[in-house]
């Protein structure tokens, strides 16, 4: 156990922080997504720490943050064509390109794959540290492994106090859920894990652009998954949740008659509650539900909830990230009525 410094934005909190990392450490740090634990990606012993910070399984490869697009040179042994375009339209910002890695990058940081994950954060406080150390730095989500990402620094500091050396406190995660995940194929995009950078923004770029089987529902087991993210359980509070799709008379009535002790209500507003049940909402668009979704899930556990019943986004947009992120919360308990 260590003592887990707080930071704040100011040049010399950031400089703390960058400086930190050079040493070899890891530093919670905001992004526009949600918060990462950052360490520099060349350095096994740093990404080892992150590692054994999340309790994550070593073959889950970390993604690699940069913040000028040269700095790509430096990480992947060739850049696909496609990847320049989606970097015009999409970067600084929550898109995550895979690229075949440089031997620069150890197998400790790619989780043994010979490819690389590379994102360029819009967030600004992202972006100074990044350019502070020079480096580019591996970030997974800054939660243990298992839990919702957290997107502000308190939630943080309930995973990784003791555990890591500094938190940078940059506020609330605008987007509030992951980056978009792809890889190039074909002449195409595949989308691994949907994000803040849609299927419809994607399709700006080329014509073919294919969400992978694993996002909407459960690979069955002997498959091999093209993200290894993909095949461990994720974004779980301690209540079972329930995903229930349907229109609100269904949803409510199916609530009343299946209820029992500490059932609570994941809802899209007020408007929607079920009587004499408790409940909390996540906004009725996409965006709002997306920025909501994981502080909402760690409150039910504060609560005590045992049981919560969610209504089902629409899976358009940014709606399709959050039907990712909530059903593999709800370990694909999804009810269709
Ligand atoms: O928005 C984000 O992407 C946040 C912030 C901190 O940048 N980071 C993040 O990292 O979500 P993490 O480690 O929690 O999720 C990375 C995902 C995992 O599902 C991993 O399996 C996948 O990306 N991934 C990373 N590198 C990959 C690769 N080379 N091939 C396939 N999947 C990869
Ligand atoms: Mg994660």
């Amino acid at each position: 156990m260590m003592d887990t410094l707080i930071l704040g934005t100011s040049d010399n909190d950031i400089s703390e922080a960058a400086e930190l990392i050079k040493q070899g450490e890891v530093v919670a740090i905001p992004t526009e997504t949600v918060y990462g634990l950052a360490a520099n990606a060349f350095d096994e012993n740093a990404v080892r720490k992150i590692f054994a910070a999340k309790n994550r399984p070593c073959d889950n490869p970390l993604i690699v943050h940069i913040s000028s697009f040269d700095m790509v040179y430096d990480i992947a042994k060739s850049v696909p064509e496609l990847a320049y375009k989606c970097a015009e339209l999409f970067w600084a910002g929550p898109l995550t390109m895979i690229m075949p890695k440089k031997d620069s990058i150890p197998l400790v940081t790619s989780g043994g794959l010979d490819t690389v994950g590379i994102r360029f954060p819009s967030n600004p406080i992202a972006q100074k540290i990044i350019e502070k150390c020079g480096l580019p730095l591996a970030a997974p989500s800054a939660n243990l492994s298992g839990s919702p990402s957290p997107t502000n620094a308190a939630r943080v500091y309930e995973d990784m106090s003791g555990r890591i050396s500094a938190i940078v406190d940059g506020g609330e995660s605008d987007v509030g859920v992951e980056s978009t995940v792809i890889t190039f194929e074909n002449d195409g995009i595949r989308i691994l894990r949907p994000g803040g950078i849609s299927r419809e923004d994607l399709l700006r770029v080329c014509d073919n652009v294919i969400v992978d089987e694993g996002v909407s529902s459960k690979l069955p087991s002997g498959t091999v998954a093209r993200s290894p993210g993909m095949k461990y359980k994720h974004y779980s509070p301690k209540a079972d949740v329930i995903l229930i799709d349907s229109d609100i008379d269904g949803f409510r009535k199916y609530v009343v008659e299946n209820k029992t002790d500490n059932t609570y209500c994941l809802l899209f507003d007020e408007g929607e509650a079920v009587e004499g049940v408790p409940y909390l909402t996540y906004g009725d668009d996409s965006i709002e539900q997306a920025h909501n979704l994981f502080e909402r899930l760690r409150q039910f556990d504060e609560m005590g909830a045992e049981r919560v019943y969610a209504r089902c986004p629409e899976q358009s947009g940014v709606g399709l990230a959050v039907f990712n992120r909530i059903l593999r919360s709800a370990g694909f308990n999804l009810i269709k009525l």
